[in-house]
């Protein structure tokens, strides 16, 4: 593993909100409330790769030049249905210029695959290295649905660079398999697992993210 480009956020807030998250007794309204804030330290750890530009700002005092992110970026946020959807509320409120480019796919249960069932991304980027991406999915497990979403990116012509996974809980096998594709691409998550039971599932995890969250 690479582990340059994964940064795994141990801060104490977002430890203790993955003890709340991962107990089997917090009922999803919980749940939720400890994804938004484990999301806001993760976005702010993602968003470390922005580019910045000068920008005059008048303060009651007096005017100055400071920075600011580059106005001329375009930023997506883009969580995969329905598990990455935990992350939209907070990630959007931190980045409020963003948009949100909702992808679905489910997992194959028998071949671990990711299944195809919702993409509208009609995206023709005229400047796609102005392009910065943060691809949402809580767990990092296999690394297929991932990929599958890197390369969707990647097609649209915006550098590997420029996207992100930001996940909560992730399992070395995942980061390989996304490393062995896409060596470049930044990885942001909470908590690096011991690894992938014989269902795909991490171990110790958090078991099924969405249904836990959506209490179904
Ligand atoms: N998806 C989940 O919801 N949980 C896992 O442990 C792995 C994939």
């Amino acid at each position: 593993m690479d582990s340059q480009k994964v940064k795994i956020n141990n801060n104490p807030i977002v430890l203790q909100n993955l003890v709340i998250m991962r107990d089997k007794n917090t009922c999803s309204h919980k749940l939720r409330i400890a994804a938004r804030k484990i999301t806001g330290c993760l976005m702010y750890e993602a968003a470390k790769n922005l580019p910045l530009a000068p920008v005059e700002v008048e303060t009651p005092m007096q005017t100055f030049t400071t920075k600011t992110i580059d106005p001329d970026i375009n930023i997506i946020i883009s969580p995969i249905l329905r598990a990455g959807l935990i992350f939209t509320d907070e990630a959007a409120d931190i980045l409020p210029q963003a948009c949100i480019r909702h992808i679905g796919m489910y997992r194959d249960e028998e071949k671990l695959k990711p299944v195809w069932y919702y993409n509208k991304v009609a995206l023709e980027a005229e400047n796609p290295e102005k392009y910065f991406v943060y691809i949402t999915d809580p767990m990092l497990a296999t690394g297929n649905s991932l990929i599958e979403a890197i390369k969707l990116y990647e097609q649209k012509g915006i550098p590997v660079k420029n996207i992100s996974v930001v996940c909560i809980i992730a399992a070395p096998e995942g980061i390989e398999n996304i490393q062995k594709h896409y060596p470049d691409i930044q990885i942001i998550a909470a908590a690096l697992d011991k690894g992938l039971n014989e269902k795909g599932y991490i171990l110790p995890g958090m078991g099924d993210a969405g249904d836990r969250m959506f209490n179904t």
